[in-house]
């Protein structure tokens, strides 16, 4: 771990598969950790105990925690919504949490059914379980940049619900780009509102490609500091909630920017794109149908 000058978090499983409408099978779901996981990644996010009314593709969650071989120097997380998702994902073995909320109510209220203020809320419980266990919890902002309903968001949005995440405890912001409309200008103005509430340490940079500017705000956010960078193999995904969000920015496409810098991600870049390449074929007949 100590080679790793940045870390990536491979979030695949979760954040690239949630869109897709034709289920996949909880085997392959599995298959696509353990590559990922052998190819060097450290910490992956495994799926999301959410509601299968809501997210119908992470119903299995709990069959995918509890089938996942454990390995030594990986963290397999789970994405959780309130204190029902946190004690189901922490009984399934999660090794760390995820809540998420954004910094756009619309957003909030259409992805969770509750403001930005209830979300917060919600997670009270989630702190208190996560810590009688002794897991981290990250906190998701979304639409840090952009919202699919209300526009631009205003740095200092992200900023305020960022502190109040760290307040109740969350050990790590994921700052995130949910449309990947973003430009490096507004990326950088957003993580320097960002940096005046929490050290660098504890941001995380989580971008979309959807206009193709994903690396170039990976870059921004690394200018200013931070070191832990979201991707999803093979640039899958979307949120159901966010119309018009394309692709997470693609794990492999993060590490070989990484690389060409000569910073060490620790990941292994081939085996990497064939697992971009295999997950590809596990999803083609979901894209046509
Ligand atoms: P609700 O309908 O308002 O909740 O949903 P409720 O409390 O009224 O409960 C309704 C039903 O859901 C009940 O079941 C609950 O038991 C059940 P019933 O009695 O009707 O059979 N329920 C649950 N089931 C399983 N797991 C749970 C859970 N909680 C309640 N944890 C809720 C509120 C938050 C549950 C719902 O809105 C939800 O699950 N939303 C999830 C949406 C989601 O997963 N979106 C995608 C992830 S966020 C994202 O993509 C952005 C991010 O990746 C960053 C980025 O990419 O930019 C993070
Ligand atoms: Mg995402």
């Amino acid at each position: 771990m100590t080679d790793r000058e940045v870390v990536i978090v491979e979030v695949g499983p979760r954040d690239g598969l949630q869109n897709e409408k034709v289920q996949i099978a909880t085997a392959d779901k599995l298959a696509l950790i353990e590559r990922l996981a052998a190819a060097g990644l450290p910490r992956i996010e495994a799926t999301a105990f959410v509601s299968p009314r809501w997210v119908p593709q992470m119903a299995d969650h709990d069959a995918v925690m509890r089938g996942i071989v454990r390995r030594p120097g990986v963290v397999f997380s789970a994405l959780v919504p309130n204190e029902k998702g946190a004690e189901a994902a922490l009984a399934a073995g999660a090794q760390a949490l995820a809540v998420f909320t954004a910094a756009s109510e619309s957003f909030c209220q259409k992805n969770t059914n509750c403001s930005i203020a209830e979300s917060i809320a919600r997670f009270r419980p989630v702190m208190a379980l996560a810590e009688r266990a002794g897991v981290p919890v990250r906190g998701y902002v979304s639409c840090a940049l952009d919202c699919p309903y209300e526009g631009k968001i205003a740095p200092e949005a992200v900023a305020a619900v960022s502190a109040e995440l760290l307040a109740l405890g969350c050990n790590e912001i994921a700052l995130s780009d949910t449309l990947g409309q973003g430009t490096p200008e507004r990326t950088q103005a957003m993580v320097e509102a960002a940096l005046k509430r929490a050290p660098a340490a504890m941001l995380a940079g989580h971008f979309h490609d959807t206009s193709g500017q994903a690396i170039a705000n990976v870059e921004a956010a690394w200018q200013l500091g931070l070191r832990v960078f979201d991707g999803a193999v093979g640039g899958t995904g979307g949120c159901p909630y966010a119309p018009g969000a394309a692709g997470n920015l693609a794990t492999e496409r993060l590490v070989a920017h990484f690389a060409e810098k000569g910073i060490a991600t620790g990941v292994d870049l081939v085996a990497l794109q064939r697992t971009a390449q295999w997950i590809g074929t596990r999803l083609l007949p979901g894209r046509v149908a």
